[in-house]
């Protein structure tokens, strides 16, 4: 039995990342979590930024522990989620704690190996990551199934991105990417957007990434982080909503 058919059976990993910061990955992530949550299926949404917690923010949680217990002193994943909703999971992070940012190897092994313990009794585990390309945004990406690169039209976002998906095909020899196009006017800037970097992408690293879905800009998304509630619930009408709506359903499709 082949990797991929293999892990039809258990979770599937999914790492959403960016690059550059700020281009929606925590928003995108907890959306889309809930979302599918509603759809039936067990999700697990892990803040993966592990020294600058946002996951808890946007959800308007005040965890009462986070991953740095599981890390400094072994306290079990299960005594660190939080349910969020019938079939929706948060392992919330820290914030403020540079360490966490910088794990040593033994660290991020333990992590990975309780993440995986925990992880069978979910149908999806999505991860949050920091931006940039440190090592646990690169950690992340290695363990997860698939991995999800979240832009903007923002030019630097692309350079970002395009930065990160080099380093992940060249030093952990991954070459299937899907890419998230967002805050974008219309839909056809977002497919503008995904030419632009897919053809850099073919060009330079012989990599053809697919594109897994367009989320518009609106005034729910930023609206959202002041009433720390997913928009994709309390505004079900949104064009954003409608958008992270279809991206379940793509990610379903993975
Ligand atoms: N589609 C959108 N429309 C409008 N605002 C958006 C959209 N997506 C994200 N935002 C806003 O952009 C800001 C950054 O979003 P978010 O925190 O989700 O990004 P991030 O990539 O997780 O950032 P970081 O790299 O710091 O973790 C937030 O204020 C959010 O409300
Ligand atoms: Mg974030």
């Amino acid at each position: 039995m082949d990797a991929q058919a293999d892990k039809n059976s258990g979770p599937r990993i999914i790492c959403v990342s960016s690059g550059k910061g700020g281009v929606g990955k925590t928003s995108v992530a907890v959306n889309v979590s809930s979302a599918m949550a509603r759809e039936g299926k067990k999700v697990l949404l892990v803040d993966g930024d592990l020294g600058l917690a946002n996951v808890d923010i946007v959800l308007g949680i005040n965890a009462r522990h986070t991953l740095r217990e599981a890390v400094e002193n072994g306290m079990p994943l299960m005594d660190i989620l939080v349910r969020i909703d019938p079939n929706f999971f948060v392992l919330p992070a820290s914030s403020g704690v540079p360490e966490m940012a910088s794990l040593a190897y033994e660290e991020q092994a333990f992590l990975t190996s309780a993440l995986e313990e925990v992880a069978g009794a979910f149908d999806y585990v999505l991860l949050d990551t920091a931006a940039g390309i440190g090592d646990s945004v690169l950690w992340f990406n290695q363990w997860a199934d698939n991995n999800i690169v979240v832009m903007s039209p923002d030019p630097t976002s692309m350079t970002d991105a395009y930065a990160l998906i080099k380093v992940l095909n060249k030093q952990y020899d991954k070459s299937a990417f899907h890419l998230l196009i967002n805050s974008v006017k219309s839909k056809k800037e977002g497919r503008e957007v995904f030419n632009g970097i897919a053809a850099v992408l073919k060009k330079f690293l012989d990599i053809e990434p697919a594109l897994l879905g367009i989320i518009p800009q609106d005034s729910h998304v930023s609206r959202a982080i002041r009433t720390q509630k997913p928009f994709v619930n309390n505004d079900p009408e949104a064009r954003a909503s409608k958008a992270v709506r279809q991206l379940g359903k793509a990610v379903f499709a993975l």
